[in-house]
């Protein structure tokens, strides 16, 4: 395992779709180990593969910092059971409920916040590592990282949901922070 370099907006990488996994093999298991050990050492809640520079379509997500009620997964398989920590292979949105707005951060725009509008239930459907499909169903917190972490698949950022007058305050934060690092 190793921590791997989180690429900073605004890397184009950020804005690339990214390819569907079809090999289950031994190198997307060093690339998720490689993503929850990036992600724990950043201490956030979820990567996506393009904020290491892997467009492939592979999220990882852990809540288990959080106090909230793990992850409900439905499987074809022997029942999974309920976990804080995911793994996402290939994810899509089946499913989306409710407009709620919801308080974001990216671990490729470091320090900046803001609330963006969300689902507030999602239904995901994904495969692990060994190629397993499964269903998850997400609430709240989950469902916004499952949202905020799909998008990077996509090559969205939350910042693109901003509307154009949050979007112009954050080009105003980033370019003064560009002026700040570069003095
Ligand atoms: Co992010």
């Amino acid at each position: 395992m190793a921590i791997r370099e989180i690429v900073l907006y605004p890397d184009p990488r950020l804005s690339q779709k990214t390819e569907i996994v079809k090999s289950f093999d031994s190198k997307l298991e060093k690339l998720l180990d490689d993503m929850f050990e990036t992600m724990v050492a950043a201490r956030g809640l979820g990567l996506a593969a393009p904020q290491i520079g892997e467009l492939v379509q592979v999220a990882v997500i852990d809540l288990s910092i959080e106090d909230m009620p793990p992850a409900v997964i439905s499987s074809e398989r022997p029942i999974v059971a309920p976990k804080k920590r995911l793994e996402l292979i290939n994810p899509k949105i089946i499913t989306a409920v409710k407009d709620v707005t919801s308080d974001e951060g990216c671990l490729s725009i470091p320090e900046y916040r803001d609330s963006v509008k969300r689902k507030e239930c999602v239904t995901v459907e994904a495969s692990d590592r060994a190629g397993n499909l499964f269903i998850l169903e997400g609430r709240e917190l989950l469902a916004f990282a499952l949202q905020h972490e799909i998008d990077h698949l996509n090559g969205v950022l939350f910042v693109d949901h901003l509307s154009r007058l949050k979007r112009g305050i954050f080009q105003r934060w980033y370019a003064k922070r560009q002026r700040y690092t570069e003095e």
